[in-house]
């Protein structure tokens, strides 16, 4: 089997961007399959650091890479992602490959996403305002435009004209906005020079992708945002539009299930959050500004501060399930370094004083976390990479972890950087 597939387990920002560039130093393909330009990456090493939204994370070692048919694309957003890459010495010409099926995110749904939030005041979701709910939307809709479809400017200007008719009549009598309104042939026009400059790179991923598993190839599924963000399976409607989880890797990259040999969670050594929505082990005392301040907490996409609390076992152990995850990548342990002690969410408990150790449907926002308390270590770990050097403490703080949610670590991190990596054992991946 040849697909490994990497996700995060909490609500996105877990280290994905690191231990995709990790792993891929030993695949031959990396492909995101859902999300877009919401997401934000972060990969370090050496003096250099990339924050990637769209384009995959494997890119950075000149590993092919894919944007699958699942991905939503702002163009003018990918163009300048592609020259960013440029101006700091990565070229992507012949390593990049976008999807001719992947849904274009147009200027109207980042204007729509934002009039939505504005006009919902307290009660808004918190997106990242980049129009990747309305771009969804419009996909499953059939009123979505494919990168592929600007192949064919006539039709495509057909198409235009029917969609911004309806864009315009929302914006002139939903939104009051009769003075943002679109117009169809200079989108046109504007969209045809974005698409002369992408055009090369578009193809059918879902061919090259297979070609690749028949060949034997090791492909590594880079997934974006978290589990609890997830469509289906997140604290809805405080989510993104797309299926966060593993198993849309196979629909949002083209290829079976069957191809899939592992699954490794992202799981961050505490919790964040970025937006709204439950959160039940948040912290708005001095330690949650501690996590923020020591852990960096800050979005790699909106600089918005994010919300930090206590590890959630009953999330993660979720997560393990939903996605069928076969290990973990254990990221910023050493931003606990110095805590006196560490608390471990095992249960929920609800309003009517029932407790759960599964995610339950409804109350997220009024439950009780029921915690565990372990002693910290309060020894540097930062920067260390075997693991006979890490501290006992902070091996009962993983073992713990590892038995509430159900799964074994695979990687431990101490720290932003390639370099500052554990990995239990390097040849366990790609090899079921
Ligand atoms: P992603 O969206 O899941 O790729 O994560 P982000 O890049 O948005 O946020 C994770 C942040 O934590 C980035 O700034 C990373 O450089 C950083 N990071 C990742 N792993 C570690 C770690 O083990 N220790 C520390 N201190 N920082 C880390
Ligand atoms: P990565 O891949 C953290 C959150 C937004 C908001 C909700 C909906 O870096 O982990 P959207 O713009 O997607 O409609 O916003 O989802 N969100 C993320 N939070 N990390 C991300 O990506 C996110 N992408 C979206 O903050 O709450
Ligand atoms: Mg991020």
């Amino acid at each position: 089997m040849t697909a490994l597939v990497v996700v995060g387990t909490q609500w996105g920002d877990e280290g994905k961007g690191k231990i995709v560039d990790l792993l891929t130093e030993q695949a031959d393909a990396v492909v995101r399959y859902q999300g877009g330009n919401n997401a934000g990456h972060t990969v370090m090493f050496g003096d250099q650091t990339h924050i990637l939204h769209l384009i995959p994370s494997g890119i950075l070692r000149d590993t092919m890479s894919i944007l699958g048919n699942g991905v939503v694309i702002d163009l003018p957003e990918l163009l300048k992602e592609i020259e960013e890459l440029r101006e700091n010495g990565v070229e992507v010409k012949g390593t990049l490959h976008v999807s001719a099926r992947s849904h274009l995110v147009m200027p109207w749904h980042r204007l729509i996403d934002q009039l939505r939030e504005a006009g919902k005041g307290e009660k808004k979701i918190g997106t990242t305002g980049r129009g990747i709910g309305p771009a969804y939307e419009d996909k499953v809709g059939r009123r979505g435009i494919r990168m592929g479809d600007l192949r064919h400017p006539k039709q495509f200007l057909d198409r235009l004209e029917e969609i911004i008719a309806e864009k315009n009549a929302m914006l002139n009598h939903l939104y009051d906005a009769s003075d943002q309104c679109f117009d169809p042939a200079s989108i046109h026009r504007e969209y045809l020079e974005y698409f002369e400059r992408i055009e090369s790179y578009v193809t059918e991923t879902p061919t090259l992708v297979n070609s690749l598993v028949e060949k034997g190839r090791r492909l590594l599924f880079e997934g974006a945002q978290g589990t609890f963000l997830d469509i289906d399976h997140g604290t809805y409607p405080f989510v993104t539009s797309s299926n966060t989880v593993s198993g849309n890797a196979c629909a949002g990259g083209g290829i079976g299930p069957r191809h899939i040999s592992d699954v490794v969670g992202i799981v961050k050594a505490y919790t964040t959050r970025v937006g709204s929505g439950p959160f039940p082990t948040e912290l708005l005392d001095q330690t949650g500004d501690s996590l923020r301040s020591v852990g960096q907490e800050f979005g790699a996409t909106t600089g918005r501060p994010r919300r930090c609390g206590w590890f959630d076992a009953v999330l993660v152990r979720y997560a393990v399930r939903l996605n069928g995850i076969t290990s973990l990548a254990l990221t910023k342990l050493d931003i606990l370094d110095e805590f006196e002690t560490l608390k471990l969410c095992v249960g929920y408990r609800m309003t009517d004083g029932s407790t759960h150790t599964d995610f339950p449907f409804e109350g997220h926002e009024d439950v009780e976390p029921i915690y565990e308390e372990l002693p910290g270590w309060k020894t540097k770990t930062a920067g260390l990479t075997k693991y006979n050097d890490l501290p006992m403490r902070l091996l009962d703080y993983l073992k713990r972890i590892e038995e509430l949610v159900g799964a074994p670590a695979s990687i431990i991190s101490t720290g932003p950087k390639r370099e500052d990596t554990i990995v239990l054992n390097p040849d366990q991946f790609w090899k079921s």
